[in-house]
């Protein structure tokens, strides 16, 4: 007798500056078993405004109501609770995201900070996959994300990201947005990131960096620019990290 075969799924969704984005994730290859649905962040990216997105995302899918879900979040979330907001409306700082989200989706939820999310995808099915010792992983976009994987355990809400560089918040130099908003050559951004990730290799010592990020598809055109000793490699799972990430983490920690 054929025997049914049980899938191993979840749901993710990653909330980002632009775009809210969500997909079935198939755990046992790290691949979307379903399209990627895209909704535009709101221009008024309020916790109630985004929720509602979320809402309408999730209702394009018909998912089994045991069927763990996780969601990034821009921000660190400790204990479920935004605690700072750089990228999106600043009425997000001290919100309950779990109640918030629960209330609106009707649903169980696992929040997590999206690079977070994206650290442990690359841990599970990518490039810090079977690394020993401390891997940075970093995303690059609006802001910079961090994630610190120490042999293979994720250490959360790093928030490297707003390391102080000259007096400076260093996303406000070195992130990809600012890239474009400056127009920047692939060039004149490496030297900002060779400054970035020195300052990350003198104070944690990594023994690898892995950069994600939607610009990590380019990554041949600025990755051989950045002149550090720590060896440094594209991410594996370039924008689909956060929402495997966070389908992975939800299938691991959610009780439903
Ligand atoms: C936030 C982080 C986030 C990163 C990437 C930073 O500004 O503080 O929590 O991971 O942007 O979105």
């Amino acid at each position: 007798m054929e025997q049914a075969v049980e899938q191993n799924l979840a749901f993710g969704i990653d909330i980002g500056g632009s775009g809210i984005k969500g997909a079935v994730v198939n755990l046992d290859t790290g691949e979307f078993a379903t399209e990627r649905v895209r909704i535009p962040t709101p221009k008024k990216s309020t916790p109630k405004a985004v929720a509602q997105t979320c809402k309408e995302l999730i209702y394009q899918f018909d998912l089994p109501a045991d069927m763990p879900v996780g969601i990034t979040f821009p921000a660190p979330v400790s204990h479920g609770v935004v605690l700072f907001m750089a990228n999106l409306h600043k009425s997000w700082e001290g919100v309950n995201v779990t109640e918030l989200m629960e209330a609106e989706l009707g649903r169980k939820v696992y929040p997590v900070n999206d690079a977070d999310a994206a650290g442990y995808a690359e841990v599970v099915f990518g490039a810090a996959k079977g690394v020993d010792g401390l891997v940075i992983v970093t995303t690059l976009g609006t802001g910079i994300g961090t994630a610190m994987i120490y042999n293979g355990q994720l250490q959360p809400n790093t928030e490297l990201g707003h390391i102080e560089i000259d007096g400076y918040d260093a996303e406000s130099r070195a992130s990809s947005g600012v890239r474009t908003a400056e127009g920047l050559s692939f060039k004149k951004w490496a030297k900002r990131l060779t400054k970035y990730y020195s300052h990350l290799e003198m104070l944690f010592t990594p023994d690898l960096f892995v950069v994600g990020g939607g610009v990590s598809k380019k990554h041949d055109q600025f990755i051989p620019l950045i002149d550090i000793k720590t060896p440094m490699v594209p991410a594996k799972l370039f924008n689909t990290a956060g929402i495997v990430g966070a389908a992975a983490l939800a299938k691991r920690y959610m009780t439903i």
